[in-house]
């Protein structure tokens, strides 16, 4: 069992919104999301009670994988708009008591950053030591397709190594150089007032100089994702960077690997703030895989004594509510769950409103991984154009005259009036945001678990069947939150509707 935290920092006790820019809203006319798309919407924000919102990646990019091919790290790119205008986000998300956090992407930049021109320019320039030359290749293969990991130059005759596209060259952290620049990336946004990042695949970051060939096991080695202890040293020295600066600037780190405990050994109070954990994002719609996925995260964060980052979708997974077949009261289940546990949550925009997948006909594909449907832009109102100044860049997410956020926030018994409930919730209640947790045996088909904290304990319990189930509980309960906000304030009588979450409150 964990200890309940005493004085939580503000991105413990907090929740997280990701916004991806692009999809989010557009105020230019182009159908491309901008930073005064978000800064017009900073009032939904507010409404929902996010502690801080994370933009996916806004530098000067040419957008091979929209952003994540960084060409100059201290500029904006055109498409979401200058440094002023970045200015004017913060300044305003500042008045509402919303801290921002970048998407730092430092494992690989864009092959059109000066950097790779120079590098790729000839064996002897200086930057050539900046990115992985090798005569010849090793085994690894690239994310989104199946090739190697590996480019031919035939410039120099030498070959580059890229985890993802040919376009996203990796950099070579063994290099102080390359560390110093990328420290200085994150004064220049600290310096302008950010309040932290998400740091992209952080954890391939450490690589074993010799570049060691892969186990002849392409599944094993895919899911390995290249781990290497040399990780944890570059992170301690960004660590002391975010260190130097006042006000608890935080990072969190994508560490994209399958085992829970390698994840949590990445972060704590030397090392990131918080490291994803994506267990929840492989859990199928069952009771007892989300009680498998929440122990092992548990058991992991608590070893390595760091908090747990959760997340239930994002921009490179299909939506929740897709993944649990399309069913609102599933999405309103999981939303319990997820601003119950115990860790940051993270929020994906959209989620709040129960958006599904969009369906992306064959000739509107642009995505190089597959990923369109999840990155469908946000309806903001009923009108046709749902509140976008352009015809967005994506097809609609299915249903966006209703389900949109005018009409989900007019709604009190809409799944976002229920993430606000939520979020009020756990900010307000410190066994909710701080507290330990207690899985419970329950009925088949039910996940049950305790918060125990300084304001006492509080009971949560989800049934994952579509048939009411009784649960017994010693002691009387009184229902604090419900997903049928009609059930809000009654005595507990022991039952729970199909597809139907509480949280309890003792009743005396
Ligand atoms: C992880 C990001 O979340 C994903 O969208 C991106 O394609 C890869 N890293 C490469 O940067």
């Amino acid at each position: 069992m964990t200890t309940p935290l005493n004085d939580p920092a503000w991105w413990q006790r907090g929740v997280i919104y990701q916004i991806y820019p692009r999809s989010f809203a557009d105020e230019s006319g182009d159908g491309i999301g901008d930073l005064e798309g978000i800064v017009r919407h900073l009032d939904h924000l507010a409404w929902l009670g996010v502690d801080a919102l994370w933009t996916s990646p806004i530098f000067t990019s040419p957008m091979a994988d929209f952003g994540y091919d960084v060409s100059n790290y201290t500029d904006i790119d055109p498409v979401f708009g200058t440094l002023e205008t970045f200015d004017a986000l913060i300044a305003a998300a500042h008045k509402r008591d919303i801290r921002v956090l970048l998407d730092w992407v430092p494992n690989h930049t864009s092959d059109r950053h000066p950097w790779f021109m120079a590098s790729r320019g000839s064996r002897d320039n200086p930057y050539r030591d900046w990115y992985l030359w090798r005569d010849r290749p090793n085994n690894w293969r690239q994310a989104f397709r199946d090739a190697p990991a590996w480019t031919l130059d035939p410039r120099t005759g030498q070959y580059y190594l890229h985890h993802f596209l040919p376009q996203q060259p990796d950099l070579n952290w063994n290099n102080p150089a390359v560390r110093t620049a990328m420290h200085d990336v994150l004064r220049f946004w600290l310096d302008r007032g950010v309040d932290g990042f998400r740091a992209d695949v952080v954890h391939l970051i450490g690589k074993d100089p010799a570049l060691p060939d892969d186990p002849d096991d392409p599944v094993g080695s895919r899911v390995a994702w290249h781990y290497h202890p040399l990780t944890h040293e570059w992170l301690r020295e960004i660590r002391a960077v975010l260190d130097s600066y006042p006000g608890d600037r935080m990072m969190v780190g994508e560490v994209n690997l399958s085992d829970n405990a390698q994840v949590a050994s990445h972060a704590g109070p030397e090392q990131l703030h918080l490291a994803f954990d994506f267990t929840l994002t492989y859990a199928p719609w069952d009771a007892r895989a989300f009680r498998e996925s929440i122990a092992a995260v548990e058991d992991a964060t608590s070893a390595a004594g760091s908090w747990p980052a959760l997340v239930l979708s994002n921009h490179d997974v299909p939506r929740h509510r897709t993944r649990y077949g399309g069913d609102e009261r599933r999405a309103m289940v999981a939303a319990l769950i997820l601003l119950t546990l115990r860790g940051t949550p993270f929020l994906y925009a959209g989620e709040e409103l129960g958006l599904e997948d969009a369906k992306i006909p064959a000739d509107r594909h642009v995505d190089p991984g597959g990923r369109d449907p999840q990155r469908a832009p946000i309806p903001w109102t009923s009108d046709p154009d749902h509140g976008w100044a352009g015809k967005p860049w994506l097809p609609w997410p299915p249903e966006p005259d209703t389900r949109n956020a005018v009409s989900q926030r007019r709604d009190t018994a809409s799944i976002a009036a229920l993430y606000r409930r939520l979020l009020r919730a756990r900010h307000d209640d410190a066994t909710l945001h701080g507290g330990s947790l207690e899985l419970l045996d329950a009925p088949a088909g039910v996940l049950a678990y305790d918060r125990v904290g300084p304001a006492g304990r509080r009971r949560v319990l989800a049934n994952f069947e579509d048939s009411p189930v009784e649960v017994v509980s010693e002691g009387s309960w009184r229902v604090s939150l419900a997903t049928s906000r009609q059930r809000e304030g009654e005595a507990f009588d022991g039952m729970l509707g199909g597809t139907a979450a509480v949280v309890l409150t003792p009743a005396d």
